[in-house]
């Protein structure tokens, strides 16, 4: 997507032909940063201390990092090295695992020389086809906001809520939850988006309100605890989300205060979908909430918030009494039976066995 009329991605390969510029996204809105990565470590990193986050853009950092490792040692033990090191860098987002997986499949058949090339090219294409997943995601979810539209009046807005951000900076580009969207933008459909805030990092205030101001879609930030208000009083058509693990039963992982939104929905009818790429399902597990491990990260970021001071200086504030423990689980699971539907790039599935079983037979065959 565009940042002051420039194409960007969130992650590409720098011109020096192995190192990786990544968007550092820390800083956005106030600051725009892009870093160089050059090492294993810095991608260990970046991935941990989120200077890249979003479960498809954790997997393609992952594949680059893989990517490095392989240049300077591509030993069997190397790569099983690294696998293990990034694979421990964020334990909720299965795209992680499936990226890293991907590279071991690709790579250890090969000759020890051809490694490193063919792992820059393997990590290049993981990054094409999430373009191309989210593309194919934003047209099947494009028709649910042609549907809410067709019962509105001629110039009604359709209201869209969504929390944290599945957009394109959670992604290389488009995003999932927000590809449809765009596309509805460019389909000239109004639309508008409720962008909850997103304690405890504000991903939605930071992240989600960035691209729609810059994308030009009308949107209102809202505090996380205001979504079911603005159900209850009609105001909501619909809420999209992303994933970053969605289980073969089809409960869906997301960031934390998802369940919420979908308890909220379901209460007040509205339509709860999910925008999800293949690899974020984990044929693996059935039972989100028993078996999916949630992420606690540090009780800082609850404690603290970051913003702009009015110096116009970036500063983060401590927001509870110094003696004040906190909890900070980042993730929560959203079952099932709350959601209207999946999106995916094959179309739109029920979240049930069945309807992923549907989408994906073959996945589930071999359940891997
Ligand atoms: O902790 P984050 O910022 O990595 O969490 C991101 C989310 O929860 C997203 O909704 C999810 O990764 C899907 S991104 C397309």
């Amino acid at each position: 997507m565009k940042v002051d009329g420039k194409h960007f991605r969130t992650i590409w390969l720098n011109e020096d032909g192995f190192s990786v510029d990544i968007i550092d996204q820390r800083w956005l809105p106030h600051e725009f940063r892009v870093v160089i990565v050059e090492t294993v470590e810095g991608i260990a990193t970046a991935i941990r201390d989120m200077w890249v986050r979003g479960a498809p853009l954790i997997g393609v950092t992952a594949a680059y990092g893989v990517a490095l490792q392989m240049r300077e040692d591509a030993s069997d033990a190397a790569l099983e090295k690294v696998w293990h090191e990034l694979n421990e860098t964020r334990p909720t987002a299965i795209n992680l695992r499936w990226a890293l997986n991907e590279m071991k499949r690709v790579l250890l058949p090969l000759p020890v020389a051809e490694r490193a090339q063919a792992a820059y090219r393997r990590a290049a294409e993981i990054a094409d086809e999430d373009v191309e997943l989210n593309r194919s995601i934003g047209r099947h979810g494009l028709e649910v906001i042609k549907t809410i539209a067709a019962k509105k009046k001629p110039g009604e807005r359709v209201n869209i809520l969504t929390h944290c951000n599945a957009g394109w900076l959670a992604t290389v580009d488009y995003g999932t939850a927000t590809a449809p969207i765009y596309l509805a933008v460019e389909a000239g459909i109004p639309v508008h988006v409720y962008i909850d805030e997103t304690r405890p990092r504000n991903q939605g205030a930071q992240l989600t309100a960035w691209e729609m101001a810059g994308h030009g879609v009308p949107h209102t930030l809202i505090v996380d605890n205001a979504g079911g208000h603005f159900m209850q009083h009609g105001m909501v058509d619909m809420v999209i989300v992303g994933t970053d693990r969605t289980t073969a039963n089809g409960d869906v992982c997301n960031k934390i205060g998802t369940y919420l939104k979908a308890l909220a929905a379901h209460d007040n009818g509205v339509p709860f979908y999910v925008g999800l790429p293949s690899p974020t399902i984990d044929w693996t597990v059935q039972d989100g909430v028993k078996e999916i491990p949630i992420e606690e990260r540090s009780a800082d970021e609850v404690s603290y918030v970051q913003g702009k001071a009015a110096s116009g200086q970036i500063a983060v504030v401590r927001i509870s009494p110094e003696n004040s423990p906190a909890a900070n689980p980042a993730f929560d699971v959203t079952p099932a039976r709350l959601i209207t539907g999946l999106i995916t790039e094959r179309g739109i599935a029920e979240a049930s066995p069945e309807g992923l079983k549907a989408l994906f037979p073959e996945r589930v065959k071999s359940a891997a």
